[in-house]
């Protein structure tokens, strides 16, 4: 039997400011306050795991035991198939010390070159740590293929050269609310609200 998420008030254990725009959406119909921790200027962790589970445990724990309030993590990234899985949980180091993902986008197309193999997809791994030190976790996916070049101006990350399978648009190109339907973060989203947030 899963925790239940009781409180008012929860920090989103990231400094990434498209992912909490997008966490803070998914919990938008919950009756939470989201707080940040870059807001809190909380110290960012040396993610030195080597699994987005691991990663996503190591953020969640760090901000629940710093701010002592009930903490949820996202580790997230873009895994191609042609690649063996890479750029993986390095896909935010791929865009370089400025946090270019023009950059990380074009190492992928040019490690791509001729494969013919396109599928990729996201992960994403999401972690609610209370002080206490209990932990849930949830792992969700969403399958696609790569297009080239970029589309779309919407979303962050790697979402302009991704298309969900059964779309023709990148989630660079959808509106936030299509892409919150499926994407990998969705997903990973659905199992933590069945397990964690709602009470029947
Ligand atoms: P980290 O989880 O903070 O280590 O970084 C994950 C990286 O994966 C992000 O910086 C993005 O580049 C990429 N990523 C994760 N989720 C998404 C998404 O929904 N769209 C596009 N890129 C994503």
């Amino acid at each position: 039997m899963s925790r239940k998420f009781t409180g008012n008030k929860l920090v989103i254990a990231s400094h990434n400011k498209g992912k909490v725009r997008e966490i803070a959406e998914l919990l938008a119909p919950y009756d939470v306050e989201v707080i940040s921790a870059g807001d809190l200027n909380l110290p960012e962790p040396e993610e030195d795991a080597d699994s987005f589970l691991g990663n996503a445990d190591i953020k969640a724990r760090a901000a629940a035991l710093a701010s002592g309030l009930p903490s949820l993590s996202d580790d997230s990234g873009l895994a191609v198939e042609a690649l063996g899985g890479q750029p993986g949980i390095h896909s935010a180091r791929w865009a370089g010390p400025s946090k270019d993902f023009s950059i990380a986008m074009e190492k992928v197309e040019q490690a791509l070159a001729g494969k013919t193999d396109r599928r990729a997809h996201f992960v994403c791994a999401l972690v609610l740590c209370w002080p206490d030190g209990h932990a849930e976790s949830f792992l969700g996916e969403v399958h696609g293929a790569l297009t080239w070049p970029p589309r779309g101006e919407k979303g962050f990350g790697y979402d302009p050269v991704f298309i969900p399978n059964g779309y023709d648009l990148t989630f660079a190109e959808m509106d936030p609310q299509a892409k919150h339907a499926m994407s990998h973060r969705a997903d990973a989203f659905r199992q933590l609200v069945a397990a964690c947030f709602e009470t029947d």
